[in-house]
């Protein structure tokens, strides 16, 4: 019987299995875990197929997350106000309910794993899609001094600041600015592509943040790092930090994050020559 899945499409490549299964060794249970590839037009009848036959939770990823919103009998706080789900568990009472934990683990990230403050920091989100609207909320409760969203669409980013009580502006407008904290939200690391964002403020950056993560730098980081910034960090420690926070709610049990980095980091890196 399936317990517990990650939906998406693509998902062959998905590290979740692995993250999940080391925080059920380090809990000492086992875990039946196991990727979902849902066709693009069947997301909510596999779901409704998994939870009816035994199905307890589930990861939500790329691009079923607003569907999974949409899915969700009752949803937290924080989902609410991401308007996206990435964790859905069957309660005790049979209700889905729909979680957001990605912001979370964006913020535990940055903090715990890497020990930076963002409290009185002033931050650059760049992006307003659906992993930017995911990391408003935590990003504010760490309490920045100012928190601004830029975005290629301005109205995206119009729209966002509007809903989550942020700034926005242009790209062009924070050219000559300095942020503390540069997190990278846009989709566009997945083609390579760098967003239009001035050097300068990457130079200026104490740290730069992308989201995406892979065995070598991301093309925003190498960019990043070759203008200049004191640090940069790459979203690997985001990824297991999410999925802390889902296996807490699923199995009320909070595990140790940097061994369980630092192993799926080595199970990445390219075999060696010789
Ligand atoms: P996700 O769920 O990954 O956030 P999304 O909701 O499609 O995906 O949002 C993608 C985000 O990446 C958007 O903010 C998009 O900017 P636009 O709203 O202007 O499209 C941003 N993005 C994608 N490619 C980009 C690029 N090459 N340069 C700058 N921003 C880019």
């Amino acid at each position: 019987m399936l317990e517990y899945a990650v939906f998406g499409n693509p998902i062959a490549h998905s590290r979740s299995p692995q993250i999940h299964q080391a925080f059920a060794r380090q809990q000492g249970l086992p875990m039946v875990y196991e990727r979902v590839l849902a066709p693009l037009d069947g997301f909510q009848a596999a779901l409704a197929d998994f939870f009816r036959h035994g199905g307890v939770g589930a990861n939500v990823t790329v691009p079923f997350k607003t569907e999974a919103y949409a899915a969700a009998d009752v949803l937290s706080a924080r989902a609410q106000a991401a308007g996206a789900v990435n964790t859905l568990y069957k309660q005790p009472d049979g209700r889905i309910l729909g979680d957001n934990t990605d912001g979370e683990g964006l913020v535990r990230d940055i903090v715990d794993l890497h020990g930076h403050t963002l409290a009185g920091k002033t931050i650059l989100l760049l992006g307003a899609g659906g992993a930017a609207r995911g990391a408003v909320g935590a990003l504010l409760a760490a309490q920045p001094q100012a928190l601004t969203v830029v975005n290629r669409t301005a109205d995206k980013a119009r729209q966002l600041a509007a809903d989550q009580g942020v700034h926005w502006a242009e790209y062009a407008t924070v050219a000559a600015q300095r942020f503390d904290v540069v997190i990278n939200a846009t989709s566009g690391s997945l083609n390579g592509d760098l967003p239009p964002l001035a050097d300068a403020v990457l130079a200026k950056a104490e740290l730069v943040y992308d989201m995406m993560y892979a065995a070598a730098p991301t093309p925003f980081l190498a960019h990043a790092r070759a203008c200049g910034a004191a640090a940069v960090v790459d979203g690997l420690g985001m990824l297991v930090a999410q999925a802390a926070a889902a296996y807490a709610l699923w199995r009320g049990f909070s595990p140790e994050l940097a061994p369980v980095v630092a192993q799926i980091r080595a199970e990445m890196e390219p075999p060696c020559a010789g």
